[in-house]
């Protein structure tokens, strides 16, 4: 069973990220082998048909959708830019998304396992962010699995060497990485 623990931003100190790793420990924990990706270190222009047209796929899009069908599932951690995911992740998933030789058509998505996490240094954790992300994911197919967990006022949540240290946090998350792995183990054997 592989996951991918990742981060949808695009910022190196993305406290998403850090969240998606943690609850990729969590997944570890009960089996499964995580693998941490970062967005950023797959570029790729804003997604415009035209383009794609003319010269195809990115080599960033084409790196980040082998690393997804090599996978069985995903841990992602979405931010929450004014309601909804960013654009970033969200232009991720619509390069990923297109017909391409070489691949099946959705194969980064359909019937594979995701769970979502969210955080922010407000009150609201980024709860909002997750219907919206959670739709357009099942849409291309993937289980996103119920158990998910928001984290309010993140920038308390780790210490001065970027460590986590709210307990309470830390295990809600790390149950998400435990839900998600058992849900793969039922879902794909
Ligand atoms: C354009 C923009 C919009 C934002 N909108 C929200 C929001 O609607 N709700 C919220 O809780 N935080 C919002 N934030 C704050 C983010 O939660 C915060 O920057 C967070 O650290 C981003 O996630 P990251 O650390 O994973 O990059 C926004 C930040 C930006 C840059």
């Amino acid at each position: 069973m592989r996951l991918i623990a990742l981060g949808g931003s695009l910022r190196a100190a993305s406290w998403n990220q850090r969240i998606a790793e943690i609850a990729g420990r969590g997944a570890a924990a009960a089996g499964a082998e995580v693998t941490v990706l970062r967005l950023h270190e797959f570029p790729m222009p804003l997604f415009n048909e035209d383009e794609e047209s003319a010269s195809g796929p990115p080599e960033g899009a084409l790196a980040l959708r082998t690393a997804f069908r090599e996978h069985d599932g995903l841990i992602l951690g979405v931010p929450e830019y004014n309601g909804g995911p960013p654009a970033a992740l969200k232009n991720a998933i619509d390069w990923l998304s297109r017909p391409q030789e070489g691949f099946g058509r959705l194969d980064c998505f359909a019937g594979k396992v995701c769970a979502l996490v969210s955080c922010s240094p407000g009150a609201l954790g980024g709860i909002r962010g997750l219907p919206i992300t959670r739709t357009i994911l099942s849409s291309l197919g993937m289980h996103v699995i119920p158990a998910q967990h928001c984290l309010s006022g993140v920038h308390e949540c780790f210490d001065e060497h970027g460590e986590p240290c709210n307990e309470q946090a830390t295990a809600a998350l790390e149950g998400v990485g435990r839900a998600v792995a058992e849900a793969t183990v039922r879902l794909r054997g």
